[in-house]
């Protein structure tokens, strides 16, 4: 049947929808790729100092990952698409943030979509790694040392207090290639320059 696959296609072109340049470009400000870490994400979009286009950045790209994934759990069509279809949905949701067909394959880290395709699979695990979040960045104030740390965890809590399955393996890629994205984010946390969370940003580096 055509409809998973048609899910996932949709999955993957809302996730390429790239709110942190959509956002900036509607409220006329300086395209985020241009300044701070140069990534298109709602941590870099703060740096620019305007905490509302950061908020809507933040939760434009986390309900682009939740939305795809609740569509196909709520789907109520004449055949169900199991929880297999909806993982593969939210996978492909975080991969067009990384990979946007829509800006030059040029996009994210995939940290705010990740937690909405999380909060999609499995809410109350959705709500353990987003504390694991907050605890990480409020000690450390660096957003991307607590995403990396609550990215790996979100499969091991899914593996402890859940089950293996679709929604476990898509946890594990999505903080590998979380991990992987942010290269040059544990370069600097190792060097002592990354940046913390709310610093103004200078230019790209
Ligand atoms: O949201 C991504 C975050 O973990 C790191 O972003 O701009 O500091 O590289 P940035």
């Amino acid at each position: 049947e055509l409809l998973p696959y048609l899910a996932v296609l949709g999955g993957y072109l809302i996730g390429s929808l790239s709110f942190a340049v959509l956002v900036s470009q509607g409220l006329g400000l300086a395209d985020p790729r241009s300044y701070g870490s140069g990534n298109p994400g709602a941590t870099n979009v703060l740096r620019s100092g305007n905490k509302l286009a950061a908020a809507l950045t933040l939760a434009l790209d986390a309900l682009k990952g939740f939305l795809p994934v609740w569509a196909v759990a709520a789907w109520g069509g004449p055949y169900q698409l199991g929880e297999g279809t909806a993982a593969l949905v939210g996978l492909a949701a975080f991969l067009g943030h990384l990979w946007p067909v829509f800006f030059r394959f040029k996009g994210g880290k995939g940290v705010a979509t990740a937690a909405g395709v999380i909060f999609g699979l499995n809410p109350v695990l959705g709500v353990a790694t987003l504390a694991t979040w907050l605890i990480i960045a409020y000690f450390s104030r660096y957003s991307s040392l607590a995403a990396m740390v609550s990215a790996a965890f979100a499969p091991m809590y899914q593996l402890l207090i859940w089950e293996a399955g679709p929604t476990a393996l898509v946890l594990l890629l999505m903080a590998l290639l979380l991990v992987w994205r942010h290269a040059a984010n544990i370069q600097k946390l190792l060097a002592g320059t990354e940046s913390r969370i709310g610093q103004k940003a200078g230019k790209p580096g």
